[in-house]
């Protein structure tokens, strides 16, 4: 199967986005360990979440959906069972985290301090596995903060990498000061931390996205938070239910904000954004490049800024992106690659190295596909350069199962000569559906 993309002549018109995939995942974790029933409505209903909804499922959490309303019976922030059914050589069956290191790393850190099922049993209570790719990212940087607080975690195979295994125990609080600058690590111990005696600090490098702070403070729990370092205490209270709507993803929005912005005559209106300032990078970064897009109508959703973007055709200009800049668009880099091959002049990008650790190496990956469609691109070992504006026939490229890469590949056949023909579309899926439909409706050319 393969997604083609035609140019695009314009793109107008208004549209929605699916919910944010970060918060989805948090309040999907936070209401199975809340005392009653939540309801969360606009949650991402995905391929990432899905793998989220089914792990709990495995715990034994009780779940359906409303309409486009999850509801979760909470078990209470102690009350994940252990999966039923097992290997035949006793271990307990693994919990599928797919293709979602967000899935692994939270639950991780959610499962650190249950009561332990097989206490001082030689077999992990858990184990938490997932995809080819997921295998390959690297869990030891939660494998070392959890262990410090007590929990016994391993890589099973010994590469640092999934399947782990998972033996929860009594946790202590720790002061943690993590080298990468990355909310799954940061949220791994504040999960974890709840579930502690004393209060559990996480320091970083630059601040990455503060969802997990921000829901937290909204259910009534004590947390501190500067820019660089975030403390929790441990729950006293049983969590509240979560009652509320969680807003348009910012990293979704990305791929309209880049279209509508270098396809001229283009004039989009985007509804329900969420503004979170930890995930709005791309946006001061396009601004900066001479992109013209207005804020309309702020508002708050459970602690999170949520408003309207439109966003109106403009010429662009190259610019460069470096240090906590990098942190605040972590995921935007395939895209603003594209934007990069239609603005005047250099776009460079350093301090990047966390790109070679997502769904694909987003550097080597990324220049190696932009190659073939006409673009040439620089690599760095941190990051890469982008002279512009290149006029580019386009071709066919593999999205190498990165879902971010695949919605790149698209905008880039939209302001392409001839069009791209992605191969291996099926991941957009995983974080996004509905795209082909929705650029559609505003002028795109995907089928
Ligand atoms: C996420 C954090 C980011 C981001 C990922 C989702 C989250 O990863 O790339 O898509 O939900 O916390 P890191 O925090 O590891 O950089």
């Amino acid at each position: 199967m393969s997604l083609r993309s035609l140019p695009a002549a314009s793109l107008r018109g208004t549209a929605r986005l699916p919910g944010d995939k970060s918060i989805s995942h948090r309040a999907a974790l936070l209401a199975a360990m809340a005392a009653g029933c939540s309801r969360v409505d606009g949650m991402l209903r995905a391929g990432v979440t899905q793998v989220m909804l089914n792990s709990l499922a495995g715990l034994q959490i009780e779940w359906s959906w409303d309409g486009e309303v999850l509801v979760v019976e909470g078990a209470g922030r102690r009350g994940f069972l252990p999966p039923s059914g097992g290997n035949g050589a006793g271990e307990p069956k693994s919990l599928n985290c797919g293709n979602s290191a967000t899935t692994m790393r939270l639950l991780a850190g959610a499962l650190a301090g249950q009561p332990g099922w097989l206490a001082n049993s030689t077999r992990p209570d858990f184990i938490l596995d997932g995809s080819k790719q997921l295998r390959k990212r690297p869990m030891n940087r939660i494998i070392g903060p959890l262990c410090e607080m007590g929990a016994e975690i391993r890589s099973m195979e010994g590469t640092g990498c999934a399947p782990l295994a998972l033996n929860p125990a009594p946790l202590k609080g720790i002061e943690y000061r993590t080298p990468v600058a990355s909310a799954q690590v940061k949220s791994a111990i504040l999960f974890a931390g709840l579930q502690a005696s004393g209060s559990t600090l996480v320091e970083e490098p630059s601040p990455s996205r503060d969802h997990t702070e921000r829901l937290l403070r909204w259910l009534g729990v004590r947390v501190e938070a500067g820019s660089c370092r975030a403390r929790v205490f441990p729950l006293q209270e049983p969590l509240p239910p979560l009652i509320f709507r969680v807003p348009g993803d910012f990293s979704s929005a990305a791929f309209l904000l880049a279209a509508a912005s270098v396809i001229p005559g283009s004039d989009v209106t985007l509804q329900g954004v969420g503004l979170n300032p930890r995930r709005t990078g791309l946006l001061a970064v396009l601004r900066r490049m001479g992109a013209d897009i207005t804020e309309v109508d702020q508002r708050e959703s459970a602690g999170e800024p949520v408003g309207d973007l439109r966003i109106v055709g403009a010429p662009l200009a190259g610019t460069i992106i470096e240090g906590g800049e990098v942190v605040d668009m972590i995921d935007e880099f395939p895209v603003l690659a594209v934007v990069a091959a239609c603005a005047a002049g250099i776009t460079e990008v350093r301090h990047a190295a966390e790109l070679r650790h997502k769904e694909s190496d987003r550097i080597s990956v990324l220049a190696g596909e932009l190659r073939k469609l006409g673009i040439g691109m620089e690599e760095s070992s941190d990051g890469f350069s982008i002279q512009g504006p290149v006029k580019f026939p386009g071709g066919i490229a593999d999205s190498h199962g990165d879902h971010r890469l695949a919605m790149s590949l698209a905008v880039a056949g939209m302001v392409s000569g001839n069009g791209v023909e992605i191969e291996k579309p099926e991941c957009i899926a995983e974080s996004f559906p509905g795209f082909e439909q929705l650029f559609n409706s505003l002028g795109a050319r995907l089928s």
